[in-house]
């Protein structure tokens, strides 16, 4: 039987970082709601269960909680910060209301190894983020470690494979924190592991199959590596009953349209519908200037041409799209939970509340660095495997201001000669974006003894591992001054670059 960890999700940011540490330690793992009662998880089979943290407080009324009945189960579990006092409530423990809490790095004193700190040796430096405590722990556990400020770090009932942790595993500032769940997973649960982004494949297809039964799928194809997947695994799924739909929304990179014709018909090719829908989208963007407003503009479009292509194939049920995790999150809370917007992205945030599609979003718990694996897996060309993130809303959210077509086109010029002049640095493969924006204010220059007043361009180029957190790109002094030159001698309409020296937080990647 396949192998899999139910993560019960109490609603921590980090549930997701949990189940992809799992998986990255060869495990399938699955996030479940909390309330789950013990009999269907138990249906599950789940060869171990991991609570995870939460914003609440176990010590306030109706906080989330669990069925008691799962601790009976014999499954070995871990309860991570919330989960650990969780565990403690039910079983019996004290916690105590912090005075003062704990946040950032921590220093973990080893009382007893166990298996759970097996050959991690004294002491480890972890990650806390907590108010509450455990102050005594349950019946039957050994405190396994603790810090100067919280006496209760790890516990443990080895007799019933029950641990807790206060710190976070999951997270890079716990150094250990990977090896620590893989001594739960193998030496506790005693799996075996061995699974594998195929695993996933194998998964997806799947379920796919199962939730489209007969009927016909469309899929938003931008060409980038995230709808790219999703149309690869669900041509593998259901074959040519996806049409998977690439609309030149006329806010695409230079020449960006012809490329992923050719990808898609010569290199791998698929069901492919493409949608001249320039006009359309510009129409609507007339006027339009505000970030949010036009993020939900396109998206509204985007929707409308979907059902077009829906209604001209003969009727779809399902649009498949690829949304990832941090889309998720940065749009609206995973779960459902309380997390603030920070951009409406257009998988998620623009569509309407009446869709009359069903969705399928086979990404939704993936970081990009998985996605990009997962299309190895899958035989899509490199090309399309190592290019940049586009943002769905295309260069909209790079037009500040009005988005008119010669305005996009001052654009799609300066970019090309950014991504040029980037692609040819020997740093290119590192850097997660590298494009060009066009600011909505014009300087005074001079060219050839002629005062100009003209367009200013921006270049940002950024690392990221997953888009949620970035830093600026520190590029070489002669490759900013070709793109520099290139740009203002090359195209029409531009007299001065300048470049973005922002992170994320407190700036975000894409400037709206
Ligand atoms: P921000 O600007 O939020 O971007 O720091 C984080 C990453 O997400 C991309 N992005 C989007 N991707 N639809 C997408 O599919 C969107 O609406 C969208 N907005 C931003 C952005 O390019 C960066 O990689």
């Amino acid at each position: 039987m396949r192998e899999f960890v139910a993560v019960l999700d109490y609603g921590s940011q980090y549930a997701q970082l949990i189940s992809r540490r799992i998986r990255e330690c060869g495990v399938y793992c699955e996030i479940l709601p909390h309330d789950l009662k013990a009999p269907e998880l138990d249906s599950m089979h789940p060869g171990a269960v991991v609570l995870s943290g939460g914003p609440a407080s176990v010590l306030d009324k109706g906080s989330p909680g669990i069925d008691p009945e799962v601790f009976e189960l014999g499954v070995p579990i871990l309860g991570i910060c919330y989960g650990l006092q969780l565990t403690s409530k039910v079983l019996g423990g004290v916690i105590e209301r912090g005075r003062s809490g704990e946040y950032g790095p921590a220093l973990i004193e080893i009382d007893v190894p166990g298996r759970l700190f097996d050959g991690l040796g004294e002491r480890l430096d972890v990650w806390m983020s907590h108010g509450d405590h455990v102050s005594v722990p349950p019946e039957g556990f050994t405190v396994l470690a603790h810090t100067d400020t919280c006496q209760v770090a790890a516990m443990a009932d080895e007799s019933r494979k029950i641990y807790g942790v206060q710190f976070h595993p999951e997270v890079a500032h716990t150094p250990l924190g990977k090896e620590i769940l893989r001594n739960f997973l193998y030496k506790i649960a005693g799996l075996s592991g061995g699974w594998s982004m195929k695993g996933f494949i194998e998964e997806s297809v799947r379920s796919i199959r199962e939730q489209v039964g007969d009927s016909k799928v469309i899929c938003g194809m931008s060409g980038g590596v995230d709808s790219s997947v999703v149309a690869a695994l669900l041509d593998k799924a259901v074959g040519p009953r996806m049409t998977a739909i690439f609309v030149d929304n006329g806010l695409l990179r230079a020449s960006e349209a012809q490329e992923i014709r050719r990808t898609f018909t010569e290199t791998y090719p698929l069901n492919l519908d493409i949608v001249d829908a320039r006009k359309r989208f510009l129409d609507a963007l007339r006027g339009v200037t505000d970030p949010e407003e036009k993020r939900k503009v396109i998206g509204k479009t985007f929707i409308e041409v979907f059902y077009n292509e829906a209604d001209r194939i003969g009727g779809a049920e399902f649009l498949a799209q690829g949304t990832l995790y941090p889309d998720v999150i940065e749009s609206r809370s995973a779960k459902g939970g309380p997390s603030a917007t920070i951009k409406s992205h257009h998988n998620v945030g623009g569509l309407p509340p009446d869709l009359k599609f069903k969705l399928i979003e086979p990404l939704k718990e993936l970081f990009k660095d998985e996605v990009r694996l997962l299309g190895r897996e899958l035989g899509l060309p490199e090309t399309i495997i190592e290019r940049q993130p586009f943002p769905g809303p295309g260069l909209a959210v790079r037009i500040l201001g009005e988005v008119t077509a010669e305005n996009v086109e001052i654009l799609q010029e300066a970019d090309k000669r950014v991504q040029e002049e980037m692609a040819a640095w020997e740093g290119y493969r590192g850097v997660w974006q590298s494009f060009a924006v066009l600011l909505p204010v014009k300087s005074v220059g001079v060219m050839g003894d002629e005062r100009t007043y003209a367009n200013v361009i921006a270049i940002r180029a950024v690392h990221s591992v997953d888009g949620m957190t970035a830093d600026w790109v520190k590029v070489p002094y002669e490759l900013l001054a070709r793109m520099s030159t290139r740009i203002i001698n090359e195209v029409r309409g531009v007299n001065r670059v300048v470049y973005d020296i922002s992170s994320k937080p407190p700036s975000t990647i894409e400037w709206e």
